[in-house]
């Protein structure tokens, strides 16, 4: 008799994040680069640093923090994504893996970022962030802040197409957003010197139909599209944006990003 034993489950991101992998890395990630300067900067990047980028996608982030002199290691759990950030930095250590069993020695990193890639639904992925970072290591992760009271919420809107229970796990992986609710998990996990920044963060496209096609390419529109089918989630966003056009400018989409920064106990100051 054989027995099989199922994938674990963040082998099955690839579905929804790496279908349009080339999409994702080329109208979408593009979009995200004001967070990630900011980030770089508050973080203090610099030549020498070691850095990983937890949950890297399709590596934008590390392609800039190279430009700051960092030494680069990336993962996430698709690879198609990965193959593009390995395409972008072909010095940078990328590999396909899960953010809760990272696969390198303790110690191993002096920053360690993530772009909206733990939330509260991975509370025990900074355990092990901890556990990579060096005595007195810096950690900085993104997620979004207060997104109906942004100006750009709209732009979010259509992820609200998937069916009831995955609207409602995306509603549990921000809640790590709320006031408080990041700090404490990072408190929780021994982090000291915790705080948060809001950084800055602007989507724009020069048309509807482009921001359907971008928002497309990400893994909650996946979600959408498997309850409504692709067609109605591409009228459902243009129709959206559509209301949103002003003559001569982009469409501006502006979302509130929280960046919670801590560092590891020990170490210099
Ligand atoms: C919101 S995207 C952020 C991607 C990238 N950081 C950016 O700024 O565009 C979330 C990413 O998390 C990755 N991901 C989801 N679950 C993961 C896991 N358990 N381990 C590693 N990566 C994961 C997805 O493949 C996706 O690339």
């Amino acid at each position: 008799m054989t027995t099989t034993t199922a994938p674990p489950d963040w082998t099955r991101v690839d579905t929804g994040w790496g279908r349009r992998a080339a999409e994702f890395a080329s109208l979408s990630e593009p979009g995200n680069c004001r967070e990630y300067v900011a980030v770089h900067h508050v973080l203090g990047l610099d030549h020498g640093d070691r850095l990983l980028d937890v949950a890297c996608g399709a590596g934008l982030a590390l392609e800039l923090a190279a430009l700051r002199g960092a030494t680069c290691a990336g993962i996430d759990a698709s690879p198609r994504l990965v193959a593009v950030a390995r395409d972008r930095s072909p010095g940078a250590d990328v590999r396909v893996g899960d953010m809760h069993a990272l696969p390198w020695p303790d110690a191993s990193f002096d920053a360690v970022t993530s772009f909206r890639g733990v939330w509260g639904t991975t509370p025990e992925a900074p355990a092990e962030i901890r556990r990579v970072l060096v005595p007195g290591g810096r950690v900085a992760i993104t997620v979004w802040g207060h997104v109906k009271a942004s100006p750009g919420a709209w732009a979010l809107a259509p992820f609200r197409l998937a069916a009831e229970p995955q609207v409602a796990h995306q509603a549990a992986m921000v809640a790590l957003g709320r006031p408080g609710i990041g700090e404490a998990l990072l408190a929780r996990h021994g982090f000291v010197d915790v705080r948060r920044v809001v950084v800055p963060f602007a989507w724009e496209f020069p048309d509807p139909a482009t921001y359907a096609r971008t928002l497309a390419s990400t893994g909650p529109a996946y979600e959408a599209i498997e309850a409504v089918g692709e067609a109605a989630f591409l009228r459902s966003a243009t129709d959206v944006a559509a209301a949103r056009v002003r003559d001569g400018l982009p469409l501006r989409a502006e979302i509130e990003v929280v960046c919670l920064l801590a560092r590891a106990p020990g170490g210099d100051r």
